[in-house]
C-alpha cells in the first residue's frame, strides 16, 4: 500500500497521471477538485458557494476541502491513496498528516510535477474532460479517436471546464505560487520529495512516477 501526492501547477498532469495508476494498480484517487465539481453539480448551498470561488480561480476555504477529504479518508479502500490537487495550502498539508495519522496510514511520497507557465496554458486551453468517466483528452496533443466520443467509455458527454480560460488560470497560477508552491520546501525538509520532469510526454512522465513508487 503506496499512499502518493501529486504536486504541481494547475495543467501539469496530475489528474493524467492519477488516472493511470488508478488503473494500473487499482489505487484510489482523492481529487478535491473533482470533489468540489460534483458537490456543484448537485446544487447543494455548499456546491453553490464554491462555484463561484473556482470560476474566479480562487482556492476554496481549507475547512472544506480537508472535510471532503476526511470523508473520504475514512470510507475508501484500495491499494493505496493518490492526493490529487490536495493538499494546497500549508495548513492542509498539516491537516493531512494528522488525518493519516488518524487513520492508522503514512505519506510515502510527494511527486512535483515541473511544468513552465507558457506548456500549461496551451494545455489547458486544448483540455477535454469525459463527463461520465472522467478520461482526460487534449483538441491537439491527445484527441479521442473518434470525435467527440470517449476512447475510454463511448459516452459523447465531454466537456471543457467552466475555469479553463485565461483569466481564471492566470489566478490559478498565481494562488499556486503564493499558497501551495511553499509545499515543496514543506516536503522536502520531510525528505518525501521527488521532482520529475512534467514537460516530458505522458508515458515517460508515468515511468518516472512509477519509479518512486516502486521505491517507495
Ligand atoms: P483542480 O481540479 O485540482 O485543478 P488544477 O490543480 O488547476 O489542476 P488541473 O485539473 O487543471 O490540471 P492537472 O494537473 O490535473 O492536469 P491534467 O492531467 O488535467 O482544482 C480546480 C479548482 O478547485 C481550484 O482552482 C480551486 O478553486 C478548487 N480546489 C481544488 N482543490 C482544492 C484545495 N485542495 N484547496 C482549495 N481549493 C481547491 O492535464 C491537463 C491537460 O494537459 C490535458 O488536456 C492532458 O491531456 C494534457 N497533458 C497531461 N499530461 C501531459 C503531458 N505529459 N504531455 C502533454 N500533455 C499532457
Amino acid at each position: 500500500m503506496v499512499n502518493v501526492i501529486l504536486l504541481g501547477p494547475p495543467g501539469a498532469g496530475k489528474g493524467t497521471q492519477a488516472k493511470r495508476l488508478v488503473d494500473e494498480r487499482g489505487m484510489v484517487q482523492l481529487s478535491t477538485g473533482d470533489m468540489l465539481r460534483q458537490a456543484r453539480s448537485s446544487g447543494t448551498e455548499m456546491g453553490r458557494r464554491v462555484a463561484h470561488v473556482m470560476d474566479r480561480g480562487e482556492l476554496v476555504t481549507d475547512d472544506i476541502v480537508i472535510g471532503l477529504i476526511e470523508e473520504k479518508l475514512t470510507h475508501a479502500e484500495g491499494a493505496g491513496f493518490i492526493f490529487d490537487g490536495f493538499p494546497r495550502t500549508l495548513p492542509q498539508a498539516d491537516a493531512l498528516g494528522r488525518l493519516l495519522d488518524k487513520v492508522g496510514q503514512r505519506l510515502d511520497a510527494v511527486i512535483e510535477m515541473q511544468v513552465d507557465d507558457a506548456a500549461l496554458v496551451a494545455r489547458i486551453s486544448g483540455r477535454v474532460t469525459c463527463g461520465v468517466c472522467g478520461a482526460v483528452y487534449h483538441d491537439q496533443t491527445h484527441p479521442t479517436r473518434q470525435p467527440g466520443v470517449c476512447d475510454a467509455c463511448g459516452s459523447t458527454d465531454l466537456r471543457r471546464r467552466a475555469d479553463d480560460n485565461e483569466a481564471s488560470l492566470r489566478q490559478r497560477l498565481m494562488e499556486y505560487y503564493k499558497k501551495t508552491s511553499p509545499l515543496i520546501g514543506y516536503y522536502y525538509a520531510k525528505g518525501q520529495l521527488t521532482t520529475v520532469d512534467g514537460l516530458a510526454a505522458v508515458e515517460v512522465v508515468a515511468e518516472a512516477v512509477r519509479r518512486v513508487l516502486d521505491k517507495g
